[in-house]
């Protein structure tokens, strides 16, 4: 079934806990956290936060403030976070230079406009700052892979989400005027292993890319 985006994630929100809570979202947590920088006294932001995974982690390293921002009102109340904004990542109610660090786990796929999404994160983003974000690779998509989840009731939904390649977010992040810090990738058979999986081994799932603004 494929319900909108903001429908969707509403569903999935009672199923949906802030933390790992699959195989896949385990090796992207170790990916993006071989990236993630010191927090401790600095603004920052969980962007599509969902129920607020990084936004806790955020908070527990000890940052000054922590926003989570979401469209989904049904993530939002989930999120154990003092400070909930639900708005669309891509035009985001903050003004210039409000956080020193910007997190945002899975999600960029769902905003089509990569160089906008990168135009507007780099705006709200301070003067050495970093984004630190992950989603996930477009080769999983071109091996059939999804975006999706089953609700109570036993409907599968589908998750409609653009592919950006490396590439285009290399792109983006030199016209937003941000640069390179670091990457990772995780791999079938590398960093994740199941045997419903082995079938694609080597393939590339997630990509985690950490950005500075100079
Ligand atoms: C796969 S979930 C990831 C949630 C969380 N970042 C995590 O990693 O646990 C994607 C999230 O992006 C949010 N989202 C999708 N499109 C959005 C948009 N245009 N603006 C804000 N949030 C959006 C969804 O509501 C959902 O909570």
């Amino acid at each position: 079934m494929n319900l909108a985006n903001e429908a969707a994630y509403d569903l999935w929100a009672g199923d949906y806990p802030p933390l790992p809570h699959n195989p896949l979202m385990a090796a992207e947590q170790a990916a993006v956290l071989a990236l993630w920088p010191d927090v401790a006294g600095r603004r920052a932001l969980d962007l599509a936060c969902g129920s607020g995974r990084y936004g806790l982690l955020m908070q527990q390293r000890g940052a000054r403030s922590v926003v989570a921002c979401d469209r989904s009102a049904g993530m939002l109340a989930r999120a154990p976070l003092a400070c909930r904004v639900r708005a669309d990542m891509q035009q985001l109610p903050f003004a210039a230079e409000s956080f020193d660090v910007i997190a945002c786990g899975l999600a960029v796929g769902h905003a089509p406009d990569l160089a906008a999404w990168m135009a507007e994160v780099s705006r709200v983003l301070a003067p050495g700052g970093v984004l630190v974000y992950s989603d996930f690779h477009p080769d999983a998509a071109r091996v059939g892979m999804t975006r999706s989840f089953t609700d109570a009731g036993g409907q599968r939904h589908e998750l409609a989400h653009a592919l950006h390649e490396p590439d285009d977010h290399l792109r983006a992040a030199c016209a937003a005027g941000l640069v390179l810090q670091g990457q990772r990738e995780v791999r079938i058979g590398q960093d994740l292993t199941a045997p419903h999986l082995a079938r694609w081994d080597g393939l590339r799932v997630v990509l985690a890319l950490r950005w500075g603004k100079p």
